[in-house]
């Protein structure tokens, strides 16, 4: 019998009472539910290994044990490695030319197979390798089992998986690249958009809104150099390591390392070959860091997007009403980026304790990397995807950021610098000076630009009423031309660097 992972607890629990002697009249595992007991053997031994083996495993055991549900997704890997493995083999002359051939046209059948849909799940079958050799049998026949020769589950599943990782690597750069185009294009739009630049969330000085999206794409930059990163490390090729010791067979590691496509060539030591998932941990780390990063953005649209700012609003496709509120437009996605960039956090520190206790070489703990870096490659899809539609298609509320801009008394720095350059005042006094100045404008309820030239001239002689040139906020930020800085002409020049480093 199959038993589903859901019954499980229903079963464990029915089995403690049993075994504590308060079955109670009725009990579910009588005699006549026994002969289905899931705890026993579930039926006959696995070919694969029924050598050894009087009888096959327990319902349970298949549920704990098998992964196919999961390292399906391999299948294609799976197909590669064999396929590269078998040629090998024939090169080799390991296996004959005729069941090399026959291998092959039965491997690419399988993919053919699995491409239209007709994967057979079968927990008997534990996972996605035996699936496919099993296939193969059935397809060609007792020639099938020469495909693993000098080969074992350890280095082939470490295989598939890099393989597997490498391309979601390359698809995260490629979605990255898709929000920088998009963080690119908008902030070239808002060179000039003035908004509010805050420490500590209050209004420090005034900024663009250009330089803000670019402070994004400097982020995003380094998490497609950590991706890059990471790639390289991984592209050295498990394949040969077999269980944990190598083989005798003569078998020729460059050459199933270059058919892969592996650039860093074979792996140099077969114990660290199949039992090394730092490269999955290195996706893990970069996907994290990724997330931390659109956490960010994420939380700033949701700031940027509720009524006391007012800086964005979000089109109807990226937003969700309310059930009981008629007039709630929600910002459902980027709050959800924000809680899944916690989920990154999460499968890294999964995958890390995973392996932080394992002795050398491969333990069946491992099989749990797969599910976690799968759900991880999975949300960093949707949230990239989700940001990319939203940056793109939110409206900035340009009023509304300038007005929040001049608020603050943001140019007071501009005043307090006005003073060292044209008073020759020391910085510390100038700040002194106009820190006055701010509270007599907060006493009058007005800006720096409400104090008249008597006021100003007033708190200190050496305030002049050319002083006016820089308490403008549009004057402010035009005036931050240092290198990295926030002027217009600084944004488009990084824009156009960053468009050519793209
Ligand atoms: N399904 C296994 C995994 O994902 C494949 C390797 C199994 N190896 C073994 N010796 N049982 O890790």
């Amino acid at each position: 019998m199959t038993v589903s992972r859901r019954d499980a607890i229903k079963l464990a629990a029915l089995g403690g009472a049993v075994a504590a002697g308060c079955g109670g009249g009725s009990n579910p595992l009588s005699a006549t539910t026994m002969s289905s007991d899931p705890t026993t053997p579930a039926g006959t031994a696995n070919s694969l290994w029924g050598g050894r083996f009087g009888a096959g495993p327990s319902a349970i055991m298949q549920e704990i044990n098998a992964s196919i549900g999961v390292d399906k997704r391999l299948w294609r890997q799976d197909i590669q490695g064999s396929r590269a493995h078998v040629a090998m083999l024939g090169k080799q002359g390991i296996v004959s030319a005729e069941d090399v051939a026959a291998i092959d046209k039965g491997l690419q059948q399988i993919a053919a197979e699995y491409e239209a849909g007709k994967l057979v799940e079968n927990l008997a079958l534990e996972d996605i390798h035996l699936h496919v050799e099993t296939r193969l049998k059935e397809i060609i026949g007792p020639a099938a089992g020469r495909l693993h020769t000098a080969r074992s589950r350890n280095d082939q599943v470490a295989v598939d998986f890099r393989l597997w990782v490498k391309a979601a690597c390359a698809e995260a750069d490629l979605a990255l690249k898709g929000l920088i185009t998009a963080l690119l294009a908008r902030a070239e739009e808002h060179a000039d958009t003035i908004m509010p630049g805050f420490t500590h969330l209050q209004v420090a000085q005034p900024v663009t809104l250009g330089h803000h999206l670019m402070a994004y794409v400097e982020m995003l930059n380094r998490d497609r150099s950590r991706f890059a990163d990471a790639m390289k490390r991984m592209d050295e090729c498990p394949l040969g390591a077999a269980a944990l010791a190598g083989t005798s067979f003569p078998i020729d590691r460059q050459m199933t390392a270059k058919a892969l496509g592996f650039a860093g060539g074979p792996t140099r030591n077969s114990l660290d070959s199949v039992s090394d998932r730092d490269f999955a941990l290195e996706y893990l780390s970069a996907t994290h860091m990724t997330g931390l990063h659109l956490s960010r953005l994420a939380e700033e649209m949701i700031i940027w997007a509720s009524q006391p700012f007012g800086f964005i609003t979000l089109p109807d496709a990226w937003s969700t009403g309310s059930s009981i509120m008629p007039q709630k437009r929600n910002p459902d996605a980027a709050e959800l980026v924000r809680a899944k960039a916690g989920q990154f956090l999460a499968a890294f520190t999964r995958l890390s304790v995973v392996m932080k206790g394992l002795p050398l070489a491969y333990s069946k703990d491992m099989q749990d990397d797969k599910v976690t870096v799968f759900a991880a490659h999975d949300d960093l899809g949707l949230c990239l995807a989700s940001m990319m539609g939203m940056v793109q298609t939110i409206t900035f509320n340009k009023a509304k950021m300038r007005a929040a801009a001049n608020s603050g008394f943001s140019t007071a720095t501009d005043l307090a610098d006005w003073l060292v350059r044209a008073g020759g005042v020391p910085f510390r006094e100038a700040h002194e000076i106009t820190g006055k100045c701010v509270k007599a404008a907060e006493a009058k309820g007005t800006d720096l630009n409400g104090l008249t030239d008597a006021e100003l001239s007033a708190i200190d002689k050496r305030i002049t009423k050319a002083v006016r040139d820089v308490l403008s906020v549009e004057a402010s930020v035009a005036s931050r031309t240092s290198f990295g800085g926030t002027a217009p002409a600084n944004v488009r020049a990084a824009i156009t660097a960053a468009r050519k480093a793209l």
